[in-house]
């Protein structure tokens, strides 16, 4: 049998019945009100079949942390009743779920919050991007940094009451963990920037508060999974040396599983000395949690070789948007029947909400469109 659809025992005795995880993927379709919508449950409950486990598109834990519209939300209690849906529609087929959180940093929505709301580390500009323009967001003073490590852990006590196995911190793509976390973004002179130890305090106190609450109101099994970036362009930016000091402190603390976004996993090095990211993630892990990667895995043989080069788990993400049967023609080995393009013709059958849609529409060439 291929190692794809071997099962994986985590470090919490969890058992995902298979490899392939749905990676992260916002919706851009909720309700006006940020609550789950009904086009997103559809959406969801299309692709959860047969998925070893399943991780929703990222919530925003504080108000003023939205990174695109539309977002479904988890900052206030309000939004448990839609995120309880979401949690049992992706459930009721049979995979583990697990909820996205996360703060968007300097990335923030201004139209949204407001501009004076928008918050990092630092007044640093950023640099446009296909969803945000370029703009110098309000440094935080460290009351306001307190609240969000406290809005982190309230986001997970909700996880937990509407049933998600667990949450994925969002540590990645330049939003507020990583913020903290990057020399370039992060020019803080208290204890909270210079040194690494404390551009890594940010994170490290989010992870304590989560487990905090993870252990005091969730099931031993609960699911804390870590999502990060490996580094940043800028010559002063993040690099992978840091990001590993910091996976070895999550592992050391007991992650269930460390998450690598990677633009491409099969070309895994980084820019400046051409380091293996996975193989190096994988030693620092050592086993001590289990190891996804992210980054056009479209077919059963590349996930196979992201498998063989040190990875346990493979997250998809494009080619669950545009084929609903991805999983099914990679166990029956028909790679080559996989569709890897959209139309407008298929949205139904695709279960794509009309927003998500749009947004695909005016993203250029980040889906082939037919
Ligand atoms: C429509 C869409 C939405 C995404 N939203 C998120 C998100 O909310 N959080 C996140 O960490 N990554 C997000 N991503 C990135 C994916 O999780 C993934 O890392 C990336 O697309 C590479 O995988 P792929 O080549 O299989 O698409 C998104 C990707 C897509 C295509």
């Amino acid at each position: 049998m291929n190692k794809l659809f071997e099962s994986l025992t985590l470090n919490n005795d969890d058992i995902l019945p298979n490899r392939i995880v749905m990676s992260p993927m916002t919706t851009w379709a909720s309700n006006d009100d940020y609550t789950v919508s009904e086009e997103e449950l559809k959406y969801y409950a299309a692709r959860a079949k047969n998925m070893g486990m399943v991780i929703t598109g990222c919530v925003n834990i504080a108000e003023n942390g939205i990174g695109f519209t539309h977002q479904f939300a988890s900052y206030d209690d309000k939004f448990l009743p839609g995120l309880t849906k979401l949690a049992s529609t992706i459930k009721q087929n049979g995979a583990k779920v697990v909820l996205q959180i996360n703060h968007a940093g300097n990335k923030t929505l201004a139209e949204i919050v407001g501009k004076e709301n928008v918050v990092a580390p630092s007044a640093v500009p950023t640099e446009a991007t296909m969803f945000v323009d370029s703009f110098t967001p309000r440094a935080l003073n460290e009351n306001e940094i307190e609240k969000i490590i406290q809005e982190f852990g309230a986001t997970t006590k909700r996880a937990i009451e509407a049933g998600f196995d667990g949450i994925e911190v969002h540590g990645a793509h330049s939003f507020l963990i990583q913020n903290f976390l990057s020399p370039h973004f992060n020019r803080r002179t208290d204890k909270w920037g210079g040194s690494l130890e404390n551009r890594m305090r940010f994170a490290l106190e989010v992870y304590r508060e989560i487990k905090r609450v993870a252990d005091k109101y969730a099931d031993d099994d609960f699911i804390i999974g870590w999502r990060f970036s490996p580094e940043e362009h800028y010559e002063d930016g993040l690099r992978f040396k840091d990001v590993k000091v910091l996976i070895n402190k999550l592992a050391e603390k007991g992650v269930t599983y460390i998450h690598a976004s990677l633009p491409n996993a099969l070309k895994p090095f980084t820019h400046d000395n051409h380091e293996n990211i996975i193989t190096e993630t994988a030693k620092v892990i050592d086993k001590r949690a289990a190891f996804l990667v992210a980054g056009q895995i479209d077919t059963g043989k590349k996930a196979e070789e992201v498998l063989d080069n040190g990875a346990d788990l493979v997250a998809i993400a494009h080619g669950l948007i545009t084929d609903l049967d991805w999983i099914e023609k990679v166990r029956t080995g028909k790679d080559d029947e996989i569709i890897h393009s959209i139309s407008e013709d298929r949205l139904k059958e695709l279960a794509i909400p009309d927003k998500l849609w749009d947004t695909i529409k005016n993203s250029g060439d980040w889906f082939e469109i037919k």
